[in-house]
């Protein structure tokens, strides 16, 4: 790679919508930024690099990771932000105003806008009327790019490698949107394989299938536990998205995937890592968080922040 190839890629790093704009060069590059910001932040060193800048977040939908890491990546990098949680109710989108109008407005006050919307494509409807750059932070059951991002960092940092992976991804793969970026992320290595856990009613559409198995992923669509080889490398489980099922009574009656320390020990292995996109509901059993290979609410959380830090460093400096 010459000199001047990270600045084409960082050039490239403008909206981050959907997996399939990124490569791997892109992705190695906003990788060893996160560990760079990381090794910072571990030596308590300023990163006050986007001092000046201001960073608005319009999340239509509620979100406790995804819009306080993003929030406290800006604020850890020295922007300031404009916050929204629920425009719903508290922007002029109550009064009637179209998106694309609040996103030009948003574009006039600051140099970034990150969205979390119920609509598939929000995010690129956003991003069609703005210069400024924008950052999909999930569309209803579309993609989370952001989500995928931090996912991916987590199992380089475990395994050193991101192919020849074997992983299993559990629960809700009609509504998963990480789930949905997270192969999409997979498919970029060489020899994944990935079981897919998951009640019918919520199992992957065979064209989702199609296209994985199309740019490489082996995938294997299982339906019982029993079904789950012994040498995954990780496990990432996901909670059925009851808020987006029409019939609520459907919903409460499908039976996700269960992860709990018996599953653990019939099913696991020492080396394994199990990651779950979070929120977390019923779909998991609290005792497993004594186990130190559930690493969701420690490691992968925290990697959501020095990863959303390395994407603003990328996009804005
Ligand atoms: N993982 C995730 O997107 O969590 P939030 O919905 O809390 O942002």
């Amino acid at each position: 790679m010459g000199a001047s190839a990270p600045i084409f890629f960082i050039k490239m790093l403008t909206d981050i919508i959907s997996f399939d704009q990124l490569d791997t060069k892109t992705l190695s590059l906003i990788f060893k930024t996160a560990d760079g910001i990381k090794k910072s932040f571990k030596n308590k060193k300023t990163l006050e690099i986007l001092k000046g800048k201001v960073i608005t977040l319009l999340f239509f939908e509620p979100s406790s990771r995804t819009f306080s890491s993003f929030a406290s990546a800006a604020k850890r990098l020295g922007a300031q932000t404009i916050e929204y949680q629920n425009p719903m109710q508290t922007s002029s989108a109550v009064k009637g105003e179209t998106l694309e109008d609040t996103i030009k407005v948003f574009s006039a006050y600051s140099d970034l806008i990150i969205i979390r919307h119920p609509e598939i494509g929000a995010a690129s409807r956003a991003a069609n009327v703005t210069d400024i750059p924008v950052i999909n932070a999930g569309d209803g059951a579309g993609e989370h790019p952001s989500q995928a991002l931090l996912d991916l960092y987590t199992i380089r940092e475990q395994f050193g490698r991101l192919d020849r992976l074997k992983g299993l991804i559990a629960g809700d793969f009609l509504y998963g949107r990480a789930v949905r970026s997270l192969l999409k992320a997979l498919c970029l290595y060489k020899n994944n394989s990935i079981y897919l856990l998951s009640p019918k009613e919520l199992s992957l559409s065979k064209k989702d299938v199609y296209l994985y198995k199309s740019r490489g992923l082996k995938i294997f669509e299982i339906d019982s536990e029993k079904n789950i080889p012994r040498d995954c490398d990780f496990w990432y489980w996901t909670r059925v998205q009851k808020e987006r099922f029409k019939n609520k009574t459907a919903s409460n009656k499908i039976k996700a995937p269960y992860l709990s320390t018996a599953l653990l020990k019939a099913k696991g292995n020492n080396k394994m890592i199990v990651m779950h996109v979070l929120p977390r509901i019923d779909e998991v059993d609290r005792e497993v968080d004594n186990d130190l290979r559930c690493i969701f609410l420690t490691k992968q959380i925290k990697n959501g922040m020095y990863v959303r830090m390395a994407l603003l460093k990328l996009i804005l400096k």
